[in-house]
């Protein structure tokens, strides 16, 4: 018997379905679920009327928003567009999921905190995002809490998957092109994979809608992130230590710089580290060390 037999069907959104984590979700949910995915073309998060229209129209008992506008550096530039997308259209999402009585499932971000702790952040530590991404994304959350219906927030970092823009796939691009990379050293996280966060998505979801009044209990934030933590050049140098165990081939060597080396548009933070210990107690739900996510992540690409 599969954990799965004697489980109804839910009817489910996702938004976002064509990112690297909405395609992910699709992949996790399908067979099992009533899905309706849609990406930006049938849902742009950019026009609030559309998305109450779609919402209305779906009806979903659970909407997995993978959407977000997710680009860092460019939001510096486009602070309007970024608070539109992912603060206003989270709490448009919000108000109708609770007209629907529907479970509200959002991601965000490491980068609602500053960096500043030396240890690993916890639900109830202040916030302080160092760029416009980060208080956009920290705006939707606020906006799904005042909404007050049924909603989990899973705060992740470090996304990677054999789809979409990643710095997996861009080092196994970049890694393969030249001898020598230089990668920031000084920004520690938790690379997490986006079949890790399906997967723990899946496990909550079966613990909360079988039962409404327990799941409205349970709303707030989770981190979310696989085990561990490195460096962007930590995470660097395992990506072509992998790949050359697999291939034998001559993979880029790695050099660790200072941030300050390699300025961009937005500010990140230093220790982007999450601690999981929430969603373990809250759910039981435990996500994989990031060297096995990725191990798992390669074998889906060679
Ligand atoms: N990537 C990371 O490292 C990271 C880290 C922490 C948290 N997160 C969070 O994890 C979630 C999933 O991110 P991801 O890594 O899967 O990002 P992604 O690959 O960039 O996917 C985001 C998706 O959102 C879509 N989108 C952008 N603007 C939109 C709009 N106005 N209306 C509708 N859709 C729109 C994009 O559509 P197009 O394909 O048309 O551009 C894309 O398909 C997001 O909430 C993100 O904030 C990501």
């Amino acid at each position: 018997m599969t954990a799965d037999a004697g489980r109804s069907p839910k009817r489910i959104l996702i938004l976002g379905a064509n990112g690297q984590l909405g395609i992910e979700l699709q992949r996790s949910f399908a067979g099992r679920d009533e899905i309706t995915a849609l990406g930006r073309d049938r849902c742009d998060l950019a026009d609030l009327g559309q998305v109450r229209r779609v919402v209305a129209e779906a009806k979903p008992e659970i909407i997995l928003n993978a959407a977000a506008y997710t680009a860092v550096d460019r939001a510096e530039s486009e602070p309007e567009l970024a608070q539109r997308v992912n603060g206003e259209a989270a709490g448009v999402l919000a108000e109708e999921a609770r007209k629907l009585s529907a479970l509200l499932i959002h991601y965000s971000t490491d980068y609602v905190f500053d960096g500043s702790k030396s240890g690993a952040w916890v639900e109830e530590d202040e916030t302080g995002p160092l760029n416009v991404y980060g208080a956009s994304k920290l705006a939707g959350e606020r906006s799904i809490a005042e909404a007050g219906g049924r909603y989990l927030i899973f705060r992740t970092s470090w996304v990677f998957s054999a789809h979409g823009h990643n710095f997996l796939r861009t080092m196994l691009r970049l890694g393969a092109e030249r001898d020598q990379l230089k990668i920031v050293s000084d920004q520690i996280g938790s690379p997490t994979s986006t079949f890790a966060i399906a997967s723990a998505t899946r496990q909550v979801i079966d613990r909360v809608t079988s039962d409404a009044a327990e799941s409205a209990d349970r709303s707030g934030v989770y981190h979310m992130t696989c085990a561990g933590q490195t460096s962007w050049c930590g995470f660097a140098e395992a990506i072509f230590q992998r790949a050359r165990k697999e291939d034998g081939g001559k993979w880029a060597s790695v050099t660790g710089i200072a941030s300050a080396e390699y300025p961009t548009p937005a500010r990140r933070p230093a220790n982007s580290v999450l601690s999981n210990e929430k969603l373990q107690l809250k759910f039981g739900v435990v996500l994989p060390s990031w060297e096995d996510a990725l191990e798992r992540t390669l074998k889906g690409i060679a």
